[in-house]
């Protein structure tokens, strides 16, 4: 017996690749519209206004660069709920707990169209910052929604479509942090023992002003790849501690660079949260692979180090899969941006830890910190049947499954209906066969609006993923394939996935999936 779901999914997936069968699109859809006004039955507990703006600040030494960035007002609510990151261009980090009601009103005060997408957040489809619904200069719109999320390092950027790589680089980015009761009985080391770092990387010409792509092709294929590295968008970032444990929380905020994290004396990182909040138990790496997008909470340990010594946290060197020569490290593409200066994979600090003061603390590292409740994926609707979604080069262009981002366009793969299960595979092996001769390439591929499990990985082993926890974000490095869980809970419309590779996800690697309400064809 098949119903009519089942059939739609089975010549969904045999459609899959083919560009003109069974798309649909939503032009004059219900779903999307802008709030302009705050409505009145809405009772936030924190109300905020944030711009995105340009300005100026000192980042090298010498002249002061331009940047774009978010800057937030406490309207109402704790004032702590809201905090500004000093001499940063970074935005505020806002902070939440789960339940909380949100209201944010965001101004554009940029020359360009812009929206924003908090990102790991489950929020309503108009709430979640789909480009179909960014505002011109000068406007606002009027984000409300309720924190349904657990504990967890979650962050906000623009994304109109396009322009998310620009303008995150310019300086749009920040995090959303939130707490809840399970997390705060985890006993994890909190307040000024409670650190977020942002991975970031950037070029400066001559005059400490940020360098971008140049413009060429190439340069977009592989992603723009800086020669600083930024942390809480310092260079040369230096962490001073106490003789005691602390909380990292490790955001990878950059474009497109990869980091494999690992400390600098060889002792194992300890990795306590993904990007969806705390593991159920502390796991050990030698390395983490960190993608654009994903976040790793580590917990750090200082006591057995003497006052006064030093520690460094440093990406280890990998096969970046880069294209056109990148490897090499050639300068095929006359320096534009400072692309292969410092390619994808190449080994440098991330930044020091410097012990400067004794201080006891009694805390020891949990063994519990939290529970997951593991999907089955006996209960998924298609778990003979695993979504394909191949990450493909055609026409210069990344793609998925061959399809290049449509404002409002559906493939038959890319409904859902909501409140079920599914398995999403993700393929990068032979993805770039054709023009560029087989070359494959890193995607960190994110899915909007849901965290996700991940059920396989199959090809390369890689000994530094953190598999075990909720995720919005997975890396899947050349020749990788990954699959996941993901239960369509909760809200109808239409959402994103892509590549978070922002010159990826510009240049189009990025689609719809639409969840439909009704209930059940059968
Ligand atoms: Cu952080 Cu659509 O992404
Ligand atoms: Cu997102
Ligand atoms: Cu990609």
């Amino acid at each position: 017996m098949i119903n009519r779901r089942q059939f739609l999914q089975i010549t969904g997936a045999g459609a899959a690749g083919l560009l003109s069968s069974g798309l649909t699109s939503l032009a004059n859809d219900h779903w999307a519209h802008a709030l302009v006004k705050p409505s009145s039955g809405f009772k936030a507990d924190l109300d905020i206004a944030l711009k995105a703006t340009a300005d100026e600040i000192s980042i090298l030494p010498g002249e002061p660069t331009g940047v774009w960035r978010f800057q937030g007002t406490m309207l109402k609510g704790d004032r702590a709920s809201l905090v500004n990151l000093e001499r940063s261009y970074l935005g505020p980090t806002i902070r939440a707990r789960t339940g909380q009601k949100v209201r944010i009103r965001f101004t554009n005060e940029l020359a360009d169209q812009s929206i924003v997408h908090w990102h790991g957040l489950h929020v309503p489809a108009d709430m979640d910052g789909h480009p179909r619904l960014v505002i011109p200069a000068g406007e606002t719109y009027v984000y409300e929604f309720e924190i349904r999320n657990r504990a967890g390092t979650y962050w906000y950027h623009p994304h109109p479509h396009g322009l998310t790589g620009p303008q995150v680089y310019g300086g749009l980015a920040g995090l959303f942090l939130v707490s809840d009761d399970e997390e705060e009985a985890a006993g994890l080391p909190s307040g000024e023992y409670d650190i977020p770092l942002v991975l970031q990387d950037r070029a400066f010409d001559r005059r400490n002003q940020l360098v971008y792509l140049s413009g060429h092709r190439m340069e977009q294929m592989n992603g723009f790849l800086g020669d600083w590295i930024m942390v809480n968008g310092h260079p040369d970032f230096i962490l001073p501690v106490a003789t005691r444990a602390y909380r990292l929380r490790l955001l990878n905020g950059s474009n497109s660079r990869i980091y494999r994290l690992a400390w600098k004396d060889n002792s194992p990182l300890t990795v306590i949260g993904t990007d969806g909040g705390l593991l159920e138990n502390p796991v050990q790496r030698r390395y983490v692979m960190l993608g654009p997008g994903e976040r790793l909470e580590l917990w750090a340990d200082f006591s057995r180090y003497p006052v006064g010594s030093e520690a460094a946290l440093v990406s280890l060197p990998f096969d970046g899969g880069m294209m056109g020569g990148g490897r090499m490290g050639g300068g095929m593409m006359g320096g534009g941006g400072g692309g292969f200066v410092l390619p994808n994979g190449a080994e440098f600090p991330v930044f020091k830890v410097k012990v400067n003061r004794r201080e006891e603390s009694n805390l020891t590292l949990p063994q519990q910190l939290s529970t997951i409740k593991r999907y089955d994926p006996a209960d998924a609707v298609n778990r003979e049947d695993p979504k394909r979604f191949h990450l493909v080069m055609r026409h210069m262009a990344w793609t998925i499954n061959g399809r290049t981002f449509q404002m409002e366009q559906v493939a038959p793969e890319e409904r859902v209906a909501m409140n079920t299960l599914e398995v999403w595979e993700f393929i990068t092996e032979g993805g770039g066969m054709g023009m560029m001769g087989g070359m494959d390439m890193p995607h960190p591929i994110h899915l909007h609006g849901m965290q996700f499990q991940v059920l396989q990985r199959r090809g390369v082993m890689h000994a530094g993923y953190v598999d075990e926890g909720w995720k919005d974000t997975v890396l899947l490095m050349p020749g990788e394939r990954v699959r996941v869980l993901v239960r369509f809970g909760d809200y109808p419309g239409l959402f994103l996935y892509h590549c978070h590779n922002l010159e990826h996800e510009d240049m189009g690697m990025m689609r719809n999936y639409l969840v439909e309400a009704k209930t059940s064809d059968a």
